[in-house]
């Protein structure tokens, strides 16, 4: 485990790194990154989202099916097999953590999995998970964390949940200014605004939690997009956040499960490459102007003007509202599901690469996860620490 003079993260008891890694589909974050993260001590997540990808066998029996049943069965599979391999490389340390989005078909499956599965957490963002302690109800011992950016969406699962006698055990709190992947703000313009500042959503929950009743100790607040000092951890800290999570910065680590081309992509971006675009889930998301965003970027009014239902493109209905699939104009029009497969596999033309706003910690290197880690809490040069 990595020291630190910071206060421990704590969830349901158990003291953790105040870092958390968080969950990034498909396939960036599985059993390799998030095993690694929670055997130095902190939070690994690993994202549910489309996991056979990582397992040729069940590729071979997929990959050309168009039987829905078949690929959700075989997502499963690899879930369960991911989950079990990211505990082995924690050996009992740290927390392993599943991310499930809302706004994927199969949520519910994926939740009862990850429990059955023996995950410490489940993440869930994308979407509000009104329904999560219900579904987890077999499973006390699993940590509930949803992810939210505003007060508004915080106080409807505080109250919510309540009604049910559950709290979260942790609540993440993603900056749509900063974060990558989809955002939690409803259209593109939004995504800036002052309210959701870090120190206005702290401060606003912490008054909530006081108006209901919650001790301020009771659901650690974890801070997530654009974090990558040292001096930026313990500013978020005394703010009143337990933890901060990052995304970008750990996709590109040499643990990050994706294609080494995948993490060249996000870590030599720069300022000007990095663009906030909808996506086909039907919220704004964030990612790097590579060629394929490019060109489809240039064609999207025209094809949201022509948008109608069509037939899934991969045959699994991966998404409860696919605006392409649904023909929503006002979303994306184009398979997610396709894009984040090809930049998972390293195809630098067709993919399409998620990237939060901000600088990297280590410039454009790729270093090690403990490297990554160390820095966050001890603020140590990269050179200084491997003397
Ligand atoms: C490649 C990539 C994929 C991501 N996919 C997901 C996802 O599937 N679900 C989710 O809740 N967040 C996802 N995220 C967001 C991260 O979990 C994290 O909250 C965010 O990246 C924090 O901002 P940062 O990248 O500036 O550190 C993704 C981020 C990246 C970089
Ligand atoms: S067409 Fe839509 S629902 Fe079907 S796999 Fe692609 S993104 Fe998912």
């Amino acid at each position: 485990m990595l020291q630190t003079p910071l206060k421990p993260l704590v969830i349901k008891g158990k003291p953790l790194l105040p870092i958390v890694q968080g969950g990034m589909g498909v396939g960036v974050s599985a059993h390799r990154l998030a095993g690694s993260v929670a055997g130095l001590g902190g939070v690994g997540t690993i994202s549910s989202v489309d996991l056979r990808r990582h397992h040729a066998d069940l590729m071979e029996q997929t990959e050309k099916s168009r039987d829905k049943a078949r690929i959700d069965a075989a997502n499963l599979v690899a879930l369960d097999r991911e989950i079990r391999k990211a505990k082995e490389i924690a050996h009992g340390r740290g927390m392993v953590a599943v991310n499930i989005m809302r706004a994927v078909e199969q949520y519910a499956a994926h939740v009862r999995q990850a429990c059955d599965s023996g995950c410490d957490a489940v993440v869930v963002g994308a979407g509000l998970p009104l329904d999560l302690p219900e579904l987890t109800s077999a499973h006390p011992d699993v940590a509930l964390i949803p992810i939210l950016s505003d007060v508004r969406g915080i106080s409807l699962i505080l109250k919510k949940w309540m009604r049910r006698g559950r709290l979260p055990d942790a609540i993440v709190i993603e900056n749509p200014r900063h974060a990558a992947g989809h955002l939690g703000a409803a259209r593109i313009e939004d995504v800036n605004q002052p309210r959701f500042a870090f120190s206005v959503v702290l401060d606003e929950t912490l008054a909530l939690f006081k108006e209901l009743g919650i001790e301020s100790e009771r659901i650690p607040l974890i801070a997530a997009g654009g974090v990558n000092s040292h001096e930026q951890v313990r500013e978020l800290l005394s703010l009143g956040a337990s933890a901060v999570q990052l995304g970008t910065a750990f996709a590109v680590t040499e643990e990050g499960d994706a294609h080494i081309n995948f993490k060249k992509v996000l870590a030599e971006a720069k300022e000007e490459d990095i663009v906030t675009f909808m996506s086909v889930a039907g919220l704004p998301a964030r990612g790097v102007r590579t060629p394929w965003l490019e060109s489809y970027l240039e064609k999207e009014a025209k094809l949201q003007k022509k948008a109608g239902p069509k037939a899934c493109q991969v045959g699994f209905d991966c998404l409860h509202e696919c605006g392409l699939r649904d023909g929503i104009a006002r979303a994306g029009q184009f398979c997610i599901d396709a894009r984040l497969a090809f930049a998972l596999k390293g195809d630098v033309k067709r993919g399409l690469f998620f990237r939060g706003s901000e600088k990297l910690p280590f410039g454009s290197e790729i270093r090690s996860v403990r490297e990554l880690i160390a820095f966050l809490l001890n603020g140590l040069e990269p050179m200084a620490m491997a003397a």
